[in-house]
């Protein structure tokens, strides 16, 4: 099997260039590739791509990720993620090919305590939120084959990250304000990978396994908590750490004012994947420990 990847050098993309190796031949782009157009401002380019290559399954990782610069920016953020991936779409359609996409807690509002199901109505309140909204309907639209995961929080152990930023400044400062009024799942780009791998391999077998599912690792947190755990594990690894526990003091968002609003509430219901795909989620605490001991060693 051919295997069309976008976004190759993004935190997701470049775990799915792992994951997605067993499963065929992998053509991977970004934007600056020179070959083969991977850049989504341009719409023609990366349709012609698809023409060109033939894939049997795209996987789209390419994303406008900024999300206060895309207040300012809308129109691109508009085409990056909204009309190339509905370009892909079309083409993924006209080729025969499945498609899959990451979108993002952000299409909801935020609102309630409740974990948020596929089902639930949007309501995004930020351009970032309202473009992947846009992205997700255009690929529904097209009618291809394909896998839309909802997923929030990530990071990776490569490039920056919040907890390497919490790190840098616990060792540099004896006090620490951290917002604790956004609750949500840290979810690994690793993880994102290894279960993109998985359900591309059952959704080829059994076409009714295509669909919107929301992807994150299980349980739950706030920035603030999140932000306790990544200074405590280093703390107890020998890292040596200026602030002390308690002066780690949670806030609330309006404490850190924002071009772009975001959801209090980024809870994300797994149950719809978990059973179609017969998977057990780990806790989200295990993976941001090994992204830990991953950063902590080097
Ligand atoms: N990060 C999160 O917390 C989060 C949460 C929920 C959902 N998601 C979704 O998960 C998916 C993967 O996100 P991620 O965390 O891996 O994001 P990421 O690390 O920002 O990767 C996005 C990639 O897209 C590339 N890109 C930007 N503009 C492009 C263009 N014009 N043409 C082609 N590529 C372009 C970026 O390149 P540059 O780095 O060079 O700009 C980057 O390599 C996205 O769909 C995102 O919306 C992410």
């Amino acid at each position: 099997m051919k295997i069309l990847l976008f976004g190759k050098g993004g935190q997701v993309g470049w775990e799915l260039q792992r994951s997605l190796a067993p499963l065929g031949q992998i053509v991977a782009l970004d934007f600056d590739s020179k070959d083969l157009c991977g850049d989504f401002t341009n719409i023609d380019g990366i349709a012609a791509t698809v023409r060109q290559v033939r894939p049997g399954v795209i996987v789209n990782a390419a994303a406008h990720t900024a999300v206060d610069k895309a207040e300012s920016e809308p129109a691109l953020a508009h085409r990056i993620n909204a009309e190339a991936p509905g370009a892909l779409a079309r083409e993924a359609k006209a080729v025969g090919a499945m498609l899959v996409h990451y979108s993002t807690d952000y299409v909801f509002d935020g609102s309630g305590e409740r974990p948020w199901r596929e089902d639930d109505a949007t309501g995004p309140l930020s351009v970032y939120g309202a473009t992947k909204l846009a992205g997700e309907e255009a690929i529904r639209q097209s009618g291809c084959r394909h896998l839309i995961f909802r997923t929030s929080w990530v990071y990776a152990a490569r490039g920056g990250n919040f907890a390497k930023t919490m790190l840098r400044l616990a060792r540099e400062r004896d006090r620490l304000t951290v917002i604790n009024d956004q609750t949500g799942a840290p979810t690994g780009a690793d993880l994102l990978a290894d279960v993109t791998a998985h359900a591309i391999r059952a959704a080829n077998q059994d076409e009714k396994l295509c669909g919107l599912y929301h992807l994150v690792a299980s349980g739950h947190t706030t920035w603030h908590d999140y932000a306790r755990l990544v200074i405590e594990y280093a703390r107890n690894a020998g890292v040596e750490i200026k602030v002390a526990p308690s002066a780690i003091e949670p806030v609330p968002t309006s404490a850190f004012p924002t071009p772009a609003r975001r959801p209090n509430n980024s809870r994300l219901a797994t149950d719809k994947l978990r059973t179609a795909f017969g998977l057990t989620l780990p806790a989200w605490q295990a993976g941001v420990e090994r992204m830990l001991a991953e950063i902590l060693e080097k």
